[in-house]
C-alpha cells in the first residue's frame, strides 16, 4: 500500500504573496525527490467559475448561498482532487482551503465557529495550514499594483480587516504562522524552516 500523502495550505489574506509561496515550496518539495501537487480553491470548476464571475462583477450575493458554492466547490475538489492524489502518496499543496471559508464567510456575517465545525467535520484535516500574516494596508498598497482589475467584493479593505480578524482568532495545532514581510525568498526560508520542523519533507 501506499504511504498516504501530506496535505500542506497556505492561507492569508488577499495581497499577502501566498500564490508566490505556493510555486516556491512545490519547487523545494520537488526538488527533495517528491510527488507533488499544486492545486487552489475556488477550484476552475463548476461552482468555482460561478464564484469567481460573481465576485469579478462586484455581483452582492447572499451570504449563505456564497458559502454554499464554497463548499460545493471544496467536495468537488477533494472528490476528483485531493483524496486521489493524497492517496496515491502525493505530497499536495493548495492555495486557500476551508480556513478561507471560516475567515471569508465569517467576514460577511456568517458564524465563522460554525463553518468550521461542519467544514472540520466534513473534509479531510491538512497536514499543515502556513498562515502567511502581513498588515491589511501592505497587502491592500500589493493589490493595487497589480495589473489586473481590483475585484470588489472580497478585496476591499474593510473587508479584508474582518478577515484578517477571525483569521488572527483562529487557535489550532495545524496552523503555523508565517511572518510575510520581505523578499519571496526570505519568506520561503521561513516557510521551509516551518515545513522542516512539522513534516519530513525537506
Ligand atoms: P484567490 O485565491 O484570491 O483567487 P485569485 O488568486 O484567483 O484571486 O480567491 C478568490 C477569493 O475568494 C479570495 O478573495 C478569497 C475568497 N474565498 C472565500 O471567500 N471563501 C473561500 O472558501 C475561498 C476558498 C476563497
Amino acid at each position: 500500500m501506499v504511504k498516504r500523502g501530506s496535505f500542506i495550505v497556505f492561507e492569508g489574506i488577499d495581497g499577502c504573496g501566498k500564490s508566490t509561496q505556493v510555486t516556491l515550496l512545490v519547487d523545494a518539495i520537488a526538488a527533495a525527490g517528491h510527488e507533488t501537487l499544486a492545486t487552489f480553491e475556488p477550484t476552475n470548476g463548476t461552482y468555482g467559475q460561478q464564484i469567481r464571475h460573481n465576485a469579478r462583477a462586484g455581483k452582492e450575493i447572499d451570504p449563505e448561498v456564497e458559502l454554499n458554492w464554497f463548499e460545493q466547490d471544496r467536495h468537488e475538489h477533494v472528490e476528483n482532487v485531493l483524496e486521489p492524489a493524497l492517496n496515491e502518496g502525493c505530497v499536495v499543496v493548495c492555495d486557500r482551503y476551508y480556513l478561507s471559508t471560516v475567515a471569508y464567510q465569517g467576514a460577511r456575517g456568517l458564524d465563522w465557529e460554525g463553518i468550521l465545525g461542519s467544514n472540520a467535520a466534513a473534509f479531510p484535516t491538512p497536514d499543515l495550514v502556513l498562515l502567511i500574516e502581513m498588515p491589511t494596508d501592505q497587502s491592500q498598497r500589493r493589490l493595487s499594483q497589480r495589473s489586473g482589475p481590483a475585484e470588489p467584493t472580497f478585496e476591499n479593505q474593510s473587508f479584508q480587516e474582518r478577515v484578517d480578524v477571525i483569521f488572527k482568532k483562529l487557535s489550532l495545532p495545524y496552523i503555523e504562522r508565517i511572518d510575510g514581510s520581505g523578499t519571496p525568498e526570505q519568506v520561503h526560508q521561513r516557510v521551509c524552516d516551518a515545513v522542516r520542523a512539522r513534516l519530513q519533507l525537506l
